[in-house]
């Protein structure tokens, strides 16, 4: 039975925080509040950095992934890329390494025919009225920068503030700054169950039967973030997985096939700077599923080397599915919860790896007492808030009301 306040069981430990969910944003917020003297603990139930994290491509693309309506998370996407010089080599720093495959390459997105150039032109007029930097080229300009794609492209846009960083060494240097600034990483060590005491975060019940006691709780654990059990109705974020199906390839002969990220719709060809790319992906709603399919790596192959017909020299080496993690208004969820003690940081979606030195900055400012920032209003958890099947005086207060109000 989980901890209910009270007594102190056997295998209890105290932290100041415990994060659930050992990839890029729980690791980024575990290590932060390392920094900041917290008594930290991060829980993985597989290796650090090896669920979604493991297969993002790592495009840094506010401007070419923004969405009518979606503005919000445009300001903070453009927030964090702001953020990702300073953090990356703070990152790398930290944890003693030379890089992280940070590479300011900018992003090219491209048409292949007038129905999709027009529909390019639509995105161009999109990010002119947001005042964003993108600049039109012409298929023969476009060719001039980036002579791997194909002759027959129609329209291009560079859109030169947009980048890349390599997901697997940042998860592995956030991982290693998290230890040397004295954050604790447990992996293969599942969390269970959020507990309460008095209506307020107590700790985390661990699969193990062990327990963490810990006055705040971050749940960062991407598409299984709704699996934690015992948190309130009215503190809930509804989160599901969005398969993405991905590719990884390298070309033997070295990085010269292209400089930037290649972006056709959802598509992409991301190139690492030294001759390993990532080809993505495909966007599914099954589930948890993680199967890959003959199908995805065809369609994958087909857009890719209709683009950059040297593609299919490349040496392929992985075809691999992640699970994103969507909410209902495809906006995260950042910040506190009408739990006290009880932190979000969850539905990131398409946009985990850019998002998260914004959403560390945000959570941080939590975990110290800070006021919410201006910004943090559209995350606020409590949108979702429902109201608690238990009651007032069921698992969390007085949550019949509150939830009401939210
Ligand atoms: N961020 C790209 C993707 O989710 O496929």
């Amino acid at each position: 039975m989980p901890a209910q306040g009270g007594q102190l069981p056997e295998h209890t430990q105290v932290a100041d925080v415990v994060v659930i969910g050992g990839g890029v944003i729980g690791l980024s917020i575990g290590w932060r509040a390392a920094q900041r003297g917290m008594r930290v603990v991060v829980l993985e139930r597989g290796r650090a950095g090896g669920g979604t994290s493991h297969h993002a491509a790592g495009m840094l693309a506010p401007v070419a992934e923004v969405v009518p309506a979606e503005e919000p998370l445009l300001d903070l996407g453009l927030r964090s890329a702001r953020l990702y010089p300073s953090f990356a080599a703070e990152v790398a720093g930290a944890a003693g390494v030379d890089g992280i495959g940070y590479t300011r390459c900018g992003t090219l997105l491209v048409a292949r025919d007038a129905d999709e150039a027009e529909a390019l032109e639509r995105e161009l007029a999109l990010r002119l009225r947001l005042g964003l930097e993108v600049q039109r080229l012409l298929p023969s300009e476009a060719r001039r920068r980036e002579p791997g794609l194909a002759p027959a492209l129609r329209l291009a846009l560079e859109v030169p503030d947009d980048h890349a960083i390599d997901p697997r060494a940042l998860t592995a240097a956030l991982a290693a700054a998290l230890r040397s600034a004295g954050g604790e990483l447990r992996e293969h060590c599942e969390a269970s169950e959020l507990t309460l005491a008095g209506g307020a975060v107590d700790g985390v019940a661990l699969a193990d039967g062990s327990s963490l006691r810990a006055g705040r709780v971050v749940i960062a654990a991407g598409a299984w973030s709704e699996q934690i059990g015992g948190v309130p109705e009215r503190a809930r974020v509804p989160v599901r997985p969005v398969k993405g199906q991905i590719m990884r390839l390298h070309d033997p002969a070295g990085s010269g096939l292209l400089r930037r990220v290649i972006r056709m719709g959802p598509s992409y060809i991301t190139p690492r700077g030294d001759g390993r790319y990532v080809i993505g992906a495909t966007s599914e709603e099954r589930g948890f599923d993680r199967t890959v399919t003959a199908g995805a790596a065809f369609e994958l192959l087909r857009d890719a080397s209709e683009l950059v017909p040297g593609v299919l020299e490349l040496v392929l080496d992985e075809l691999s599915a992640g699970l994103r993690p969507g909410t209902p208004d495809n906006l995260p969820a950042i910040g506190p919860s009408a739990v006290p003690g009880l932190h979000w940081a969850a539905g990131h979606r398409r946009g985990g790896i850019l998002l998260a030195p914004a959403t560390a900055e945000m959570v941080l400012a939590a975990l110290a007492g800070d006021g919410p920032p201006a910004h943090a209003k559209p995350f606020a958890p409590e949108r979702f808030a429902r109201l608690d099947s238990a009651g007032p005086g069921g698992s969390g207060s007085a949550s019949g009301i509150e939830g009401a109000r939210a």
